[in-house]
């Protein structure tokens, strides 16, 4: 496959028997039809050396050919609020905001619009890369008339923005003031304008903030010419507001002698936890945002003594609109299963083919959502093993930009790998970013979606990582012939513990990273309650994030004060507008991956891996079960992953971060190249030395620990562990003392 073609998402990313799940597709020109099965898959890795891609159909009535199409995908983040009564007496205009523009320079973009653009009717106002604030106003005969301030923004400053309109004698005043005072600052100034006859104010078009627009698609608005930047409190108002009031206006109520000539107001420093923006006038016109621009971020009035929005909600009342964001792609369904209700839980996918070209939408079938009433854990679900699917962190991952962004070789310490994949997503900007990208305006992305094609997540993605990485699991558990159940992150989060506790035993995958408050506390409950809990990955449990009830399938995450992480959040805004909960690192909130399973982020590297040596610790009778039958003191001195079972992201234990006093380190890797490099959280001063040859906490740890009720805790502290599983056929000390450690975790015998 030379150019991938055809790509696609579903509705659900967990589904049980009876449930139904919807399948959205969007083929490029060329491929005219496709087939469409689904399949539980059983493995995926295609390189020379891997166990290549292979799959079981499930007969379905699924099982076809569909015609291809090209489904549209609106990006970009706007408010809309419908035409209403008050927008309908204008005859004088105001328009005002506090603005902070970030991409000033580029293109033309539209702060506040209500325009019927055929029948020159309306108003819209913007900001212009030479002439700064423009006014817009329509002639009523199919034309505009257009108004000028002449002098650009700076970007990443704040102003207040003005337009007035008077119609008894079409004079147009435009303002546009920097709120801080620079000497030689050039981009304050104001304008007037006669303007030659009569405007046409009044149309019954939608207003947008932050964006024009001329046509509809699926019932709303298609914003265009999308504005970059913050916006704070737009007004609307049918009379020529004096430069006093305009200043009133920018924060506070609506002085009481201006309501009635006040159509709206909106205050975004209401509702932050929803989609909705509040207009404080008594018109109610409140609005509704589009594809999750950001909330809770700093406002212009910002004074650094409050660090929660919800502390200081006026000091919050700003929205960063971004003309890349995107929550769902709304294609129209493709074809929909309702799973047969006999469907073995596992990992599944439409596949998808058209000649060389496919796809994998990938996707879980979860054991039965109401089981036995019988209170024996063994018979509580359809097996005794959960594999825990990171479906939190393939979405942190989806649509990674990395691999062709400039620095991705250096941090890699090898050239980047530009496929298909890489090239499609390339074409497609509109699919949105990961959460390791930066959007146009440079903002870190902070949300992501799954109801979007996530390209890199996929079985047989050449990156091995995440999905592609986990198949090397989910091989490895076929090929022992052991029963497993397949559950995700999202099911976890909301049915908490009772859905481990259905388990003897929880695996999870190779980089769980992404933790919400719910999952956390369903592990950690686990754990505590005799559950026994194989951590199969490195730098796991590591960054909190949060979801919206009313937002399904979306998902949030600051990158706060540290942490390993591509960008990081501003001062200030380190609270997530989903939950007002405190995002960033889960060791910052009091909770650290060692504590929970003994070991914890603290070194990465992408180029060679190592393997790992066995400790004195791993000659205590209490382990013992988990080296019987292995001979040799080295562990995974191969891999399918830069070739040994301790690389990518490494976990160590601490006893200073919480490993529990009573964990035994069984193994521990060593000779790691100077690419791996010790985490910047656990660094006050830069060091000379903090790389693989030099750095004795360069490494990963094995790690082992009894917990309350007879469970226990078995850690890898290695992303590279299960690509090691495959080696040699199987027949590996690996794979042995993966094994060894799953039985013996099945066995209901207490372990302590
Ligand atoms: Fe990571």
């Amino acid at each position: 496959m030379l150019e991938k073609k055809i790509a696609g998402y579903s509705d659900e990313i967990s589904v049980a028997p009876g449930e139904r799940i919807r399948f959205m597709v969007s083929c490029e020109p060329g491929v005219d039809r496709y087939r469409a099965d689904i399949v539980r898959l059983i493995s995926g890795d295609r390189q020379p050396d891997g166990p290549g891609y292979r799959d079981e159909l499930l007969p379905t009535s699924v099982s076809g050919e569909y015609p291809a199409r090209t489904q549209e995908t609106y990006c970009g983040s706007y408010a809309v609020v419908p035409d209403a009564p008050a927008f309908r007496a204008l005859g004088d205009l105001s328009l005002q905001a506090t603005i902070f523009p970030t991409l000033p320079a580029v293109r033309r973009a539209c702060l506040i619009s209500k325009m019927d653009v055929d029948a020159g009717r309306g108003f819209a106002l913007w900001t212009d890369p030479s002439d700064g604030l423009v006014l817009q106003l329509g002639d009523g005969a199919g034309g505009l008339s257009e108004h000028a301030l002449g002098q650009p923004f700076v970007s990443r400053e704040w102003y207040l923005v003005s337009a007035t309109y008077n119609s008894a004698n079409g004079e147009v005043l435009l303002r546009q003031q920097l709120l801080d005072s620079y000497a030689r600052d050039t981009s304050s100034g104001e304008a007037r304008h006669a303007s030659d006859g009569a405007a046409a104010v009044d149309c019954d078009a939608p207003l947008l903030i932050a964006a024009a627009s001329r046509e509809e698609a699926r019932g709303k608005p298609v914003g265009e010419m999308i504005f970059n930047g913050r916006i704070e409190r737009p007004v609307v108002a049918s009379c020529v507001l004096e430069p006093s009031e305009i200043e009133a206006l920018r924060s506070g109520p609506v002085p009481v002698d201006l309501r009635t000539d006040i159509c709206a107001a909106w205050d975004f420093g209401q509702a932050f936890e929803t989609d909705e923006i509040i207009d404080i006038s008594p018109n109610r016109a409140n609005g509704e945002l589009i594809n999750l621009p950001i909330r809770a971020v700093r406002g212009s009035n910002w004074t650094g003594d409050e660090l929660s929005y919800r502390h200081a909600p006026d000091q919050y009342a700003a929205i960063h609109f971004l003309d890349d964001s995107l929550y769902d792609c709304e294609w129209d369904a493709d074809f929909e299963l309702e799973v047969p209700a006999d469907t073995p839980s596992g990992l599944y996918a439409a596949r998808l083919s058209s000649g060389d070209q496919e796809d994998h939408i990938t996707f879980v079938v979860r054991p039965p959502r109401e089981l036995s009433e019988r209170n024996d854990r063994a018979d509580r679900a359809t097996a005794s093993l959960a594999l825990l699917i990171p479906t939190a962190s393939y979405m942190a991952y989806g649509n990674s930009r990395g691999s062709i962004e400039f620095g991705n070789e250096l941090l890699a310490n090898h050239l980047a790998v530009i496929g298909p994949d890489e090239r499609y997503l390339n074409r497609h900007p509109e699919y949105g970013n990961s959460m390791y990208d930066h959007h146009n305006d440079g903002t870190g992305v902070c949300y992501s979606s799954r109801l979007r094609p996530l390209i890199n997540i996929r079985p047989t993605h050449p990156w091995l990582w995440q999905l592609s990485a986990d198949m090397h699991l989910v091989e490895w558990l076929e090929a022992q012939g052991i029963p497993f159940d397949v559950i995700t992150d999202e099911d976890m989060h909301h049915d908490g513990v009772s859905l481990l506790e259905r388990y003897s035993c929880v695996m999870t995958c190779s980089h769980p990273e992404y933790y919400s408050t719910q999952m956390w506390d369903a592990v950690h409950a686990f754990t505590q309650r005799g559950g026994r809990l194989m951590y199969m990955g490195g730098n796991g449990f590591y960054w909190r994030v949060a979801d919206r009830a009313d937002k399904p399938g979306a998902m949030e995450m600051r990158r706060t004060e540290d942490g390993s992480r591509s960008w990081a959040s501003e001062p200030g805004e380190y609270y997530m507008a989903f939950t007002g909960e405190y995002g960033g690192l889960w060791w910052r909130a009091g909770r650290t991956p060692q504590s929970l399973v003994g070991n914890g982020f603290i070194a990465q590297g992408f180029d060679h891996s190592s393997y790992f040596r066995r400790t004195d610790d791993s000659h205590d009778p209490r382990v013992a079960f988990i080296f019987e039958g292995v001979e040799n003191e080295i562990i995974g001195d191969f891999g399918l992953i830069g070739g040994g079972a301790a690389g990518l992201e490494l976990d160590s234990a601490s006893r200073a971060y919480g490993t529990p006093p009573h964990a035994l380190t069984v193994a521990t890797s060593e000779q790691h190249t100077d690419a791996y490099i010790r985490v910047n959280e656990d660094i006050g001063h830069m060091l000379l030395s903090i790389g693989g040859q030099d750095d004795p906490q360069v490494h990963a740890d094995v790690v082992f620990f009894e917990t309350p009720r007879g469970g226990a805790v078995f850690s890898t502290g290695s992303i590279g562990w299960s690509s090691a599983l495959f080696h040699n056929d199987h027949d590996n000390n690996v794979s042995r003392i993966t094994r060894n450690v799953l039985d013996r975790f099945l066995d209901l015998t207490p372990l302590a």
